[in-house]
This record gives structure tokens, sequence and C-alpha cells, in this order.
């Protein structure tokens, strides 16, 4: 079928969802939802023989669902109804969710069904849990609303559906607020978690207002004398604030007119002044606690994890990521596993810090150099074997720098962006020009850079570039990584493995050096950086700000190709 995306932007489940429906031999084109002219335009080009909307923030017009059928995407169980369907299962603690596929109406989320799933809820952030929980059940339940449409099926009419969720309004920051006062950590733990990634929680720091994101428990450090709400600590880039019962660790912040950051980079004069209340090693903590960069070993396998916000890894991430890399290689193990975080393995360099910095020029100059050496450290290593696990999503230099490990184990389900040139045309570096054509050649590699599309798992396994997909379940995902890490660390022949690893990497840079590769990339990135073209700084600003779309790039509207012939 020719299927029509209406969608607010390419967000990961859109992407998802297109790449489940384009794998079923249909025919996908996207069009932004910039007003109603446009997508009127778009049907009109396309002639859809079904319209979705994955991701929409305003209702689709009645000149479009009175002439087709639209299927809504809404991360709500059956009945649920209203824009902050996962805002509220999360405050009011709802032990079970799902997303319903429906269709448009005239009145909102009100239509009649034609798929749901569930899921358990777990405590997590709203937009972790849309990228893995709701994002599977969204792309569970609209393959059977499609299958369904294409076989001459009907939608059953909400009122005849045993749903027993509801009309809620729009979460409003009264609804978010903390009373720092009463609330335990629990709670401020629930109310910054069901608004992170957007919008957070509007609260005062210091007197000065900000909303809050990225909470973490904490659960040894007492508040002593501070009173709740103050703030007690700082340890690397998260500030750490009294509760009624006890402390949560704060770890980003958006300052009123500003964007999202690291708490203590959003707040440094005040956070200087904080005392330090550092980890003594890399090792996983034995309490639950604040804590980045965590190392773990079983037998002879090591595995360093790094949940970064976001994947977003500026230069001091990427500095002592690879200090604690180095550190890690040292141990007597094997194996190295690099486990990434839960919701994102990397995406890159930090284009927030890199916005907010004195000279983002300079700045991307160095984060793209700090996260290079680390790219290297992994090329370097020659003891040990690396692996790259990737449990959550990898996008531009984060997905190369996973290939930089000997093999990257990926989970089914994860969406991979291996390419650059969506942020102004950036050339990239992480040596993906070193490792990525002899994976899938130079004609693949060059098909991959330029189309600027998303990548499954499975996909990324089929084209070469990654090496195993594992189970979509995040807990099967981390039993078979510990269970293949494993086996790898006991294979007869592991001292030859080693030795071939090194002869190989002997091979290639007696062909061509690292640095050579490495030098050549950065040359691109200079001009990115400091040349006549701003066109990575004009990107970059409008990606931290979140610009609205004024239009969807060719790549992804077909239907607006030169040459796009009108459907009989
Ligand atoms: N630096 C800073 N923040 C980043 C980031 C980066 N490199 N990559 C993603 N983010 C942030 C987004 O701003 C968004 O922030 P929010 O919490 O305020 O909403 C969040 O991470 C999730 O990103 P989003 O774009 O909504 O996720 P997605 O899953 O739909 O898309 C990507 C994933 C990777 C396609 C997209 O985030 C992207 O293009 N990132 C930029 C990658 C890049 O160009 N890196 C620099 C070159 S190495």
């Amino acid at each position: 079928m020719r299927i029509l995306f209406l969608t607010h932007s390419f967000n990961s489940l859109t992407q998802r969802l297109y790449a489940e429906l384009s794998a079923r031999d249909h025919e996908v084109s996207i069009e932004f939802d910039i007003n109603d002219a446009v997508a009127e335009q778009a049907v009109d080009l396309f002639r859809p023989q079904l319209i979705v909307a994955p991701y929409l923030r305003r209702a689709i017009p009645e000149s479009i669902w009175a002439k087709h059928v639209c299927l809504i995407v809404h991360p709500g169980i059956v009945g649920d109804r209203g824009p902050s369907a996962l805002d509220w299962a999360i405050q009011d603690g709802e032990a079970e969710w799902g997303v319903t596929v429906l269709q448009a109406e005239a009145e909102m989320d009100a239509g009649p069904v034609w798929a749901t799933a569930s899921f358990p809820m777990r405590r997590g952030r709203k937009a972790s849990l849309y990228r893995s929980e709701v994002t599977e059940a969204a792309a569970q339940a609209l393959i059977e609303a499609v299958t369904k449409f294409a076989a001459g099926g009907k939608p059953v009419p909400l009122v005849q559906t045993n749903g027993c969720g509801k009309l809620r309004p729009l979460m409003r920051q009264t609804d978010r607020a903390i009373d720092w006062q009463r609330d335990d950590s629990a709670t401020v733990l629930r109310k910054i978690d069901s608004a992170d990634g957007f919008p957070g929680v509007a609260d005062q720091l210091s007197g000065e207002p900000c909303h809050l994101f990225d909470a973490w428990p904490e659960a040894k450090v007492s508040r002593g004398d501070a009173p709740p709400g103050a703030i007690i600590g700082r340890r690397e880039t998260a500030l750490l604030r009294a509760t009624a019962d006890g402390a949560v660790w704060i770890g980003h912040v958006k300052r009123k007119d500003g964007i999202k950051l690291p708490a203590t980079v959003a707040f440094a004069e005040q956070a200087s002044k904080l005392p330090e209340l550092p980890l003594d090693s890399w090792w996983s903590a034995s309490h639950t606690t604040w804590q980045d960069i965590r190392y773990e070993e079983a037998d002879e396998v090591g595995f360093l994890h790094f949940e970064f916000y976001n994947g977003a890894m500026g230069t001091a991430h990427c500095d002592r990521l690879r200090a604690a890399f180095e550190w890690a290689r040292g141990r007597p193990t094997r194996v190295l596993v690099l486990m990434g975080g839960a919701d994102f393995w990397s995406n890159g360099i930090h284009l927030n810090l890199i916005e907010q910095s004195a000279s983002p020029a300079d700045e991307s100059w160095a984060n793209i150099n700090a996260i290079d050496d680390l790219a290297e450290a992994i090329l370097r290593c020659d003891d040990k074997l690396t692996v790259a696990a990737l449990r959550g999503n990898a996008g531009a230099g984060g997905s190369f720098l996973a290939r930089a490990a000997d093999q990257v184990w990926v989970r089914d389900g994860v969406m991979l962006n291996p390419h650059y040139k969506n942020m102004g045309n950036l050339y990239g570096s992480e040596f993906w020009s070193y490792l990525l054509p002899p994976r899938v050649g130079s004609e693949g590699a060059s098909a991959i850079m330029q189309q600027r599309l998303p990548m499954t798992a499975r996909g990324a396994v089929a084209a070469g570039f990654y090496d195993a997909c594992l189970a979509g379940d995040q807990a099967a995902f981390l039993a078979d990584v510990a269970r293949r890490a494993a086996e790898l660390a006991s294979v007869p022949d592991f001292v030859d493995r080693v030795r071939d690893k090194q002869r190989r990497r002997a091979a290639d840079e007696a062909a061509k050096p690292l640095a050579v590769w490495r030098s050549e990339e950065l040359e691109h990135m200079r001009r990115n950086f400091f040349g006549f073209d701003p066109s990575y700084h004009v990107a970059r600003w409008h990606f931290v700000r979140k610009s609205p779309q004024s239009w969807t790039p060719r790549h992804l509207a077909r239907h607006r190709e030169l040459g796009w012939n009108i459907p009989a």
C-alpha cells in the first residue's frame, strides 16, 4: 500500500514505524505537519491508500480525515484521551499502560479502535518509556491495524470496547509542581520523570526560575541539617537536592530562555561553591546513586556502562570515559564490553554544550577531538577483545564510535542513524571513513551517508555494519550479552584471536596509519566548524532550540521528488 505519514517530526518512534512498514513492502512517504494546506497538498500528490499519524501535536483537518482513513497512534490505553497520556500514567502510578491505534474523527482521540497493545509500567522517564515500551507497543499495534485494514477489516467503535481509559486534560505546571517541604524523594522522582524530556518541571534553583530534568535517586547521602529543597552537593555534572525524606540528584536543567544543559553547567557559579561528593572509583557503586560511568566484572569479562543523558557526549564526558576505558583495560579480564546507556548508546558530540560555549566552533573542535581520542583508544586496544553492546539507540558519531569495537551487538528494536549530513552537512569523524567501507563496501558507505535514513538493528546486521542482532526484550538482551561475552572470553583459540587482531591492526596501520585517517576526516570537520559555510552552526542552532519545521526534507517526502508520478 501507499501509506502517508503525517507527523510532527521524524522522531525515533516514527522512524521505527517507517522501518517496520517499509520492511513489509509498503511504500511510505512522510510529510511534516506544517499546516493544513501543506498536508492537503501532500495527500493530493501521494494519493495514499492509508494515512498514519505516528506523532501529531494537533488534529488532522476534516478535509483529510473525511475522505481518507487516518490512523492515529495514541500513547494510551483504550479510552484514554488527551495530550498528556503518558505524563498522567506516570504520575498516577499506573501498573500497566498501552498504545491504541484509532481512526481520526471530529472528536480528538474518540474515533473507533483498530488495534491496541499493552505493557507493564516501570519507574522511568517519560521519554525513556516512549522510546522503549511505547515504541514496541506502537509497532505491534500499527502492524495489526494495517494488516486488518488491508484485509478489508473494520475498527471497533470506542463505545463497544471495554476500554477503561478516560479523557484527561493537558497536564499543566501546577499539576507537576514539587512541594519541596512535603514531597518525599519517590514523589519528586515521579514528578520529574513524568515531565522528562519535555517540558520538565518548572521550579527554582538558588532563587532562579528553571525547569528540572533527569532525576536520579540517592540511597545513602542524608540531607543532614539541610532544609528540604536545599542543594547540598554536586558530583561531576549533577546536583544533589534535599527532599522531605532524603535527597535526589538533578542531572539537567533548563534556565529561563535557555537550553537544556547539565545542571552544574547551567548553574556553574552556584555549583562551584558546593561540596563535591565523589565516588571513590569507576566500580559500580554499592548503593543507588548518580553514577554516569560505572564498571562491573563477571569472571573474565568487564562491562563499562555510560549513562549519558540523551546519549550526548561532551568533551569532558569523552575524556572521563576514555580514562575509565584505559583503567578497565588494565583489569585482568579478556573481554571488555562497552554497554552505553539504557536509552542511548551514544549520539555523538554534545550539541547543547557546544551551543552554550563561548566559542561553539572551538568547542566543536575540542569535542570531536575528544571523541576521536576515545575511538582511537578503543581501536588501539590490542590485548583484549572489545564489544559494543547497544541496548539503546545510536546516531551520528555514536553509531561509528560503537564500530570501533571488535564486535557490535545490537538489541532488536534499536534505531540507528549512522550518518551526519542532517546536521548542516557535517562530514563526520570517529574514523567512519576507515571503519564503514570494509563492512558495507564503498558504494554502500556512500549510500548510507547520502540517504540519511534510519536503520533498524536487523538492517544494520544484514548490511554487515554491525555483527549480531540480539533479543528485543531489555532483560533478555542483557542476559544474552553476558552469556555471549563469557563464551567469547573462554573460546579455546582466544590467544590466537587476539594475535589475529594485532596482526590486522598492524597491517592496517602499515597501509594507512590511523593518524592519517583521522587528520583527513578532521580536515573536513575543520571546514565545517571554521569555514565560510555556516550550515552546521545554523543547523545546530535550530536543533538545540527545537525550531519548528517549515518543510519536509526531500529524502523523506518522496511524493515531492522531481519526477514523482501521481499514481493512477
Ligand atoms: N547533543 C545534544 N543533544 C542531543 C544530541 C546531541 N548529539 N542528540 C540528541 N540529543 C537530544 C535531543 O535534543 C533531544 O533532547 P530533548 O530531551 O530535549 O528532547 C533528545 O536528545 C532526543 O533526541 P531526539 O532527536 O528527540 O531523538 P530521536 O530518537 O527522535 O532522534 C537522532 C535521534 C540521533 C536522529 C537525533 O537526536 C539527532 O539527529 N541527533 C544529533 C546527532 C548529531 O548530529 N550529532 C553530532 C554529530 S556526531
